[in-house]
């Protein structure tokens, strides 16, 4: 069976990674639509249109039996359209409020994610259902997905830019300080140990990838058996630069 992983970017490698590891047996396709990335500062209808766009011809080439959506920005507009139209299971990724809700003792979380998915109202449904006792803050980040893409190929990032677009996520109430902070985009994973070390104090960095991971496998059935097939990456804006090749091979994905 083909599962097909989805991010704007390789963003979306801190979920594939976990459900390869739970799924071995399925072939995986990563497609990153570089061509429009960053799409966190995307209007939503012209957002909406484009991925439609991209899940029709991929879904028509690969034939999965799955798609997830390894992107919050992506989910939280797509999803229903995409249930809507496709007769497959479809997992999202979107921001881990509810477990960050029940894991807080100080009450004060804060949910880091892109511009466009703090403003959606998926988000604000979700702070609305699941966090109602918790002062949730919801922090968009204009440049750190374009710096976490910058980490993943180079091994370095400026630090003074990562901490400019993080500081908001840390509050003190009259001593009851943030201390959970919900990595709600694909890419920040790949960043948390910087994260860790510009902290003002240590937090719990939420990443939903493994519970995604989980929940996929639970919707699949499992033969147990060992695939022969390599799993594939594809990039919507061609044949990437040799660093990125370089990247995907390290994930074990050949470029097609
Ligand atoms: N990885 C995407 C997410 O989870 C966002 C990256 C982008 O801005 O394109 O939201």
């Amino acid at each position: 069976m083909t599962i097909l992983v989805f991010d704007s970017g390789i963003g979306g490698l801190s979920v594939l990674r976990e459900a390869r590891v739970l799924m071995p047996e399925h072939r995986f396709v990563y497609v990153a639509d570089d061509a429009s990335f960053p799409i966190g500062g995307w209007e939503e209808g012209a957002l909406t249109v484009r991925l439609l766009d991209v899940f029709d011809d991929l879904v028509e080439r690969y034939q999965p039996s799955m798609i997830i959506v390894a992107c919050n920005t992506a989910s939280t507009i797509i999803l229903p359209h995409l249930r809507k139209r496709y007769t497959i299971p479809i997992v999202g990724t979107v921001p881990a409020i509810k477990p960050a809700a029940e894991r807080t003792a100080s009450g004060q979380v804060s949910v880091l994610a892109t511009p466009g998915t703090v403003q959606r109202d998926y988000t604000r449904s979700l702070v609305a259902e699941f966090a109602r006792d918790v002062n949730v803050r919801l922090v968009g980040a204009e440049n750190l997905a374009v710096l976490a893409e910058e980490f993943m190929l180079t091994g370095s990032v400026d630090d003074a830019a990562v901490e400019a677009e993080i500081s908001d996520c840390f509050t003190d109430r009259l001593g009851a300080r943030t201390d959970v902070v919900v990595l709600a985009c694909t890419h920040y994973p790949f960043l948390a140990n910087v994260f860790r070390r510009l902290a003002p104090w240590p937090v719990d960095w939420l990443n939903p990838a493994e519970a995604i991971g989980r929940h996929a496998q639970s919707l699949l059935e499992h033969s147990g058996e060992i695939k022969d097939v390599q799993d594939v990456a594809e990039f919507t804006k061609g044949r990437p630069q040799p660093n990125m090749l370089r990247l995907m091979s390290g994930f074990g994905l050949k470029v097609v």
